[in-house]
């Protein structure tokens, strides 16, 4: 980063002011899902794997994993958005345009998580009962924040780099993709794109207050927090192939259930922790915070081979 951190949060705001949507006006505009669409591209449900689906059951596989795709972006805003509150604190009597890019970025979230409460409640009308995303925002939020700053925001930087990858990569690229749900993750995406910004800028400071025997715990805890997330994932992965295996409308053999639910769980790892890990940006900046052993330590745990980093160098 060689941009001064002032500069960097003054283009954030200037940038938040111009990105600015309404969930209303902007994003549903009036309209409902069409369960006749794809939620979410073959690239991140893995769809690909699973050959016998027919053409009609594919766009329910990625409803499926659509749906809590969305779900859990309104669950880890809850505790972004209260660690970047909390932060707001070291610019009080600081920097006021840092202040108000913080402020800025937790009324984002804010607004994300009612987007996306939003776009559960329009799905659910559109798909079968018995879907089940059991995880509680506050519980979640409560255990992330019990570790260091540090860790969380290197948590924080990984969600927000992964979820504007994928819409750069696949969503916006997949022409058959529901258009609300198209609209949903483009307007997310824009003002994502400050958030990365921003927590990069926030861990560099918070990792900067910090000596090697502190850094060494904040690994440990964003270890901590990657097999906890994994551990959310994995039961999410496995309740959500139940629900397709139980309302796809037919009888699936044991070993296409089989396949089925380990694609499932293939995605959501590939989703949630692969993709952000190994994303070039992430990869740069935790291997300029980290030394060699603790950029190892965290690649093991995420189960990265330690080449991804050689790439992204
Ligand atoms: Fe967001
Ligand atoms: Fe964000």
């Amino acid at each position: 980063m060689d941009t001064l951190p002032s500069e960097l949060f003054a283009r954030c705001v200037a940038a938040s002011k111009r990105v600015r949507w309404d969930i209303e006006a902007d994003v549903i505009r009036d309209r409902r899902f069409d369960p006749a669409h794809k939620f979410l591209p073959e690239t991140l449900t893995l769809a690909g794997a699973v050959r016998f689906l027919s053409p009609a059951e594919k766009p329910y596989f990625s409803q499926v994993q659509g749906r809590t795709y969305a779900n859990m972006f309104g669950l880890v805003e809850r505790f972004i958005a209260a660690k970047v509150t909390e932060l707001t604190r070291d610019h009080w009597f600081g920097d006021q345009v840092a202040f108000e890019a913080l402020v800025r970025f937790t009324d984002e979230e804010l607004k994300h998580q009612e987007l996306f409460r939003r776009t559960e409640s329009l799905i659910g009308e559109a798909m079968p009962a018995g879907y089940s995303f059991p995880w509680e925002p506050n519980a979640v939020a409560g255990a992330v924040l019990s570790k260091s700053s540090w860790a969380v925001l290197a948590l924080t930087l990984h969600i927000e780099l992964f979820s504007q990858l994928h819409y750069r990569e696949s969503i916006r690229e997949d022409n058959e993709l529901s258009p609300l749900v198209r609209d949903i993750f483009r307007l997310h995406w824009v003002e994502e794109s400050q958030h990365a910004l921003l927590d990069e800028l926030e861990w560099r400071r918070v990792d900067a207050g910090l000596d090697t025997e502190a850094r060494d715990r904040a690994v440990d805890d964003f270890i901590d927090l990657l097999g906890a997330l994994d551990g959310i994932i994995a039961a999410q992965a496995d309740g959500d192939g139940a629900y397709f295996i139980q309302t796809c409308g037919r009888r699936l053999t044991s070993s296409e259930e089989g396949i089925l639910r380990q694609t499932m769980l293939d995605a959501y790892r590939r989703q949630y922790i692969a993709s952000g890990i190994r994303h070039p940006h992430f990869l740069a900046v935790l291997s300029s915070l980290t030394d060699q052993p603790q950029l190892a330590r965290i690649l093991r745990a995420a189960g990265v081979a330690p080449g991804a980093v050689r790439q992204a160098a």
